[in-house]
């Protein structure tokens, strides 16, 4: 084996344990720098594992005090340890008590995987392997064992919290005091947590559909606890949605939430003790927006539903990730959708997944959705685990039928409680409820890159027929050359001449319900009884994660846009045409020709603010943001020019906001919300279209659209106005942003969540100086590269939100951003790896910022220490291992 395989775990790999660990007693004393960890763990062998073999614990930085067994030292020669293992070298072949002792210092934890302190908060996250920094343990999902802690405190930590119920709580002769957590419900490691800190809470009862009582509350920072209370309504609603609509009830007496300052991530979905990072929690208007909110109440959902999908049935191995991912976020998704609007919420959520998917998908970091093999677990939250498991969810759904699909879940979540799962079982439930074959289904969890569908359709006036032919190719990825067709469901409709829905009938003349699977490389459906040429509208509700390609002209798809009774496909239309004419504009700007904009998207956008807009703003306000510069650039797809679509869109925008000046003024002013703030989603949607339309005015007359921007800055009563109005004045730059941006500023010096908001925009800037900006705000005080919020805020949203800077030509931004990464990585390296990504579509680029950015890979590569995360990370982008 080369070495640099050495630490490549397989699944093809995967055996069970030789031992099981049944209970796991803990007794934390907690202490800033030397907190000690008492494990008592009932082990026993595996009947399915090697009889005799040895039992090797996994460590990460610990430090053993002592270990016993049977309540007996246990001689020195009996095992050996190092921070990373400790293993007995031939242990009883009989049930016996392990009791081992560690000290950690919670302080120094910068990496906040284990236990470690935010905010003067002791926390844990143990989610991937952070348990093995607590105590040395058989830290894998698939080892299920039934926890009590034992939380030990001084009197400067008042509130103790464990997993599960707590049994007993009590002082201590030494002035502290004492709290013990039992969870009946057996569980990985993974799932483990305590919290102890000094915190205000808000509660309530929330009564299951079969009558028990469970004690819900947020936990949050001193003096913030009205800010909890929208988290707090989010649970509950959640809570009676996963029993509507999966008949899933709760299962302990207490749900608990604490929301910390200092996380890795969004939040973790620990045995009901969710640890949530606290930008996920606080809200008011006036520091969160209407998107705030709604991400709010979708991290809620997704942490509470794990408690099903994740916790009562986990995963036998981390390779099954998207098993409890994909499906909660399936689960978050649809939530969302009933509490707000179904079309728009599949839009966002569709802008999602090819705005950080697809990009995965296809380039260096493109993965299964079940990965084979991987060096860094942590490197595998991605997007394709995610999303792309959550479409895979949908398309499952959508293959069998909503019936099928409820049964399928029912006999997975009756067949499998208790376990530690593989998707294999969760397909077979779903294969057995619906009495398909869905083996080449499975090709999805297996096959990674994005399957492209080209549409070719011929009208037949003589035999009044419509023949359609889909074919689909999905184009090598790392490691997979070779691509097998997928289970492909195109959900489609034909619109008529007049703009009316056809009633599809197959050739033989029954009814077609509209859905064509394409399992093969190509196939073709005739439908008749078609009395005028029709334009397809194809992949409706996006029923597929597949790129279509479609030779529909621009009028077809501006019909549809007009006409479609789907409206994700009638957004879908106004996207494509727009991206049209933006990749014209591009090549317009790069053969030294200034673009127009063509009078078309002009007369349809008109039509649609008159008669529609106002109908449904939520939609319309995603109909105006038009595709972004990565939307334009991935389309592209090579020899990109970041600067050339930075002005390509920007003209084409100016054109639309000149010729619509008037209506869009007119709507500016009927659109004001005069009602009190509410976060729902009908007056989220009045906001969000009247500051498109804010933004789409100004593009095209920067000084009216800043005036109009400084007023409802100077008037705004909630935040969503007010960052709008600041991020229209940052593109409209000169004294009146800087000015803004000071009073913005100078209202929120107390607030780092809303700071970060600040540091974001400023970092989104597309303009030369915003590098030395961006390194000047390293120096705020209220900055800091330890906090990944802050970090995210400003160097995050340099690297992922600001294409023409990140890659400005002359390579400072890739090498400002490399530096970072090297500065930030021997803290914490999964946060570092994260920024390191923001690199992955670097081949994509022309060939002066391509090297550029390939020497900024090669000089993160050649630092030294360098974490497994950032080298694996790193590593797979410049396509060889480090
Ligand atoms: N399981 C978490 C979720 O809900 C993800 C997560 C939270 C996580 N913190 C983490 C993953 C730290 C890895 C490391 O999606
Ligand atoms: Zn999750």
């Amino acid at each position: 084996m080369s070495a640099e395989n050495a630490s490549l775990i397989r699944l093809e790999d995967y055996r069970p344990t030789d031992y099981l660990i049944d209970t796991v007693a803990l007794t934390f004393r907690l202490h800033p720098t030397d907190t000690r960890i008492v494990s008592r763990l009932s082990v026993r062998p595996n009947p399915a594992g090697q009889t005799g073999a040895p039992l090797v614990l996994d460590g990460d930085d610990l430090t053993l005090v002592s270990i016993s067994l049977d309540d007996a030292p246990l001689a020195q020669d009996a095992y050996t340890v190092s921070p990373s293992r400790l293993v007995i070298t031939a242990p009883p072949q009989r049930p016996f008590t392990l009791t081992l002792e560690t000290a950690v210092n919670p302080t120094a934890n910068t990496k906040l995987m284990g236990l470690y302190r935010s905010s003067g908060v002791y926390c844990t996250q143990c989610e991937a392997d952070g348990f093995r920094r607590i105590t040395y343990f058989l830290d894998r999902p698939d080892v299920l064992s039934v926890y009590t802690a034992r939380i030990e405190a001084d009197a400067d930590t008042p509130l103790l919290l464990g997993n599960g119920n707590l049994v007993e709580a009590g002082a201590r002769a030494d002035g502290g005091h004492f709290a013990v957590w039992h969870d009946p419900f057996p569980k990985p490691g993974y799932l483990f947590a305590i919290v102890g800190g000094d915190l205000d809470k808000v509660e309530d009862v929330f009564i299951t559909a079969s009558g028990r009582e469970v004690k819900v509350a947020v936990y949050v920072e001193k003096g913030k606890s009205e800010r909890a209370r929208y988290a707090l309504d989010a649970l509950q609603r959640s809570m009676r949605w996963d029993e509507d609509v999966f008949g899933r009830e709760y299962d302990l007496d207490v749900f608990n939430i604490v929301a910390v300052s200092d996380f890795n991530m969004g939040a973790m979905e620990n045995k009901g003790l969710n640890i949530f990072n606290d930008k996920y929690v606080l809200a008011s208007e006036d520091t969160a927006t209407d998107g705030d909110y709604a991400n709010i109440e979708a991290i809620i959902a997704h942490e509470y539903f794990h408690n099903w999908t994740g916790n009562r049935i986990t995963c036998r191995d981390w390779f099954q990730l998207c098993l409890k991912e994909g499906l909660t976020v399936f689960r978050d998704q649809e939530f969302s959708s009933d509490a707000r609007s179904r079309a728009v919420k599949r839009i966002a959520d569709v802008r999602v997944l090819r705005a950080s998917q697809f990009p995965e998908d296809a380039g260096p970091l493109a993965h299964p959705v079940r990965p084979r093999a991987y060096k860094e677990i942590n490197n595998f939250y991605t997007a394709t685990v995610y999303e792309k498991g959550a479409e895979l969810i949908r398309v499952l759904k959508t293959l069998i039928g909503a019936q099928s699909f409820r049964r399928g879940m029912d006999l997975y979540f009756d067949r499998h409680d208790g376990t530690a799962a593989t998707i294999e079982e969760f397909i077979a439930c779903f294969a057995e409820a619906s009495g398909q074959d869905l083996a080449a289904f499975s090709r999805w969890y297996e096959q990674a890159g994005t399957p492209r569908v080209t549409a070719r359709g011929i009208y037949d006036a003589g035999n009044r027929t419509y023949t359609l032919t889909l074919t689909q190719e999905t184009p090598p990825t790392p490691g997979q050359p070779d691509k097998h067709p997928m289970v492909i469901p195109v959900a489609l409709g034909l619109v008529g001449a007049d703009g009316r829905e056809i009633a599809l009938k197959t050739a033989d003349g029954a009814p077609h319900d509209g859905i064509v699977v394409l399992d093969t490389a190509e196939k073709t459906i005739t439908f008749s009884q078609v009395d005028s040429s029709p334009t397809p509208s194809l992949l409706r509700e996006f029923s597929a994660p597949v790129i279509l390609d479609i030779d529909l002209s621009d009028d077809d798809l501006l019909r549809l846009f007009a006409y479609d009774t789907d409206p994700f496909n009638q957004w879908q239309s106004a996207q494509t045409v727009a991206t049209r004419i933006i990749r014209r504009a591009v090549d317009d700007i790069r053969a030294g020709r200034t673009p127009q904009t063509p009078d078309n998207l002009v007369h349809a956008l008109a039509e649609f603010l008159d008669a529609r807009a106002t109908r449904d703003p939520a939609f319309a306000a995603q109909v105006l943001a038009l595709p972004g510069e990565s939307d334009i650039a991935r389309e592209i797809g090579s020899d990109i020019d970041p600067d050339a679509i930075h002005v390509a869109r920007k003209t084409i925008r100016a054109g639309l906001g000149r010729a619509l000046a008037d209506k869009l003024a007119a709507l500016y002013n009927d659109l004001a919300v005069t009602a009190r703030y509410r976060p729902d989603a009908a007056q989220a949607g009045q906001r969000a279209l009247r500051n498109a339309v804010l933004d789409l005015l100004t593009a095209g007359d920067p000084t009216r659209g800043g005036a109009l921007a400084q007023a409802q800055f100077d008037s705004a009563d909630n935040m969503t106005d007010r960052i709008v109005a600041l991020a229209t004045l940052t593109h409209v730059a000169g004294l009146a942003c800087e000015n803004a941006l000071a009073a913005f500023a100078a209202r929120y010096a107390d607030n780092p969540l809303v700071l970060d908001k600040w540091f974001s925009l400023q970092a989104m800037i597309a303009e030369p100086e915003t590098l030395d900006r961006v390194k000047a705000l390293l120096d705020h005080p209220a900055f800091s590269l330890s906090n990944p919020n802050r970090t995210r805020a400003l160097v995050g949203s340099f690297a992922m939100a600001n294409p023409t800077q990140f890659a400005r030509p002359d390579g400072a931004g890739f090498a400002f951003v490399a530096d970072i990464i090297i500065r930030l990585d021997p803290a914490n390296p999964q946060l570092a790896s994260r920024l390191a990504t923001a690199f992955r579509t670097w081949k994509t680029l022309e060939p002066g910022r391509r090297a550029h950015a390939e020497a900024a890979l090669e000089r993160i590569a050649a630092a030294t220490p360098l974490s497994p995360d950032v080298s694996d990370i790193v590593g797979r982008m410049l396509d060889r291992a480090l």
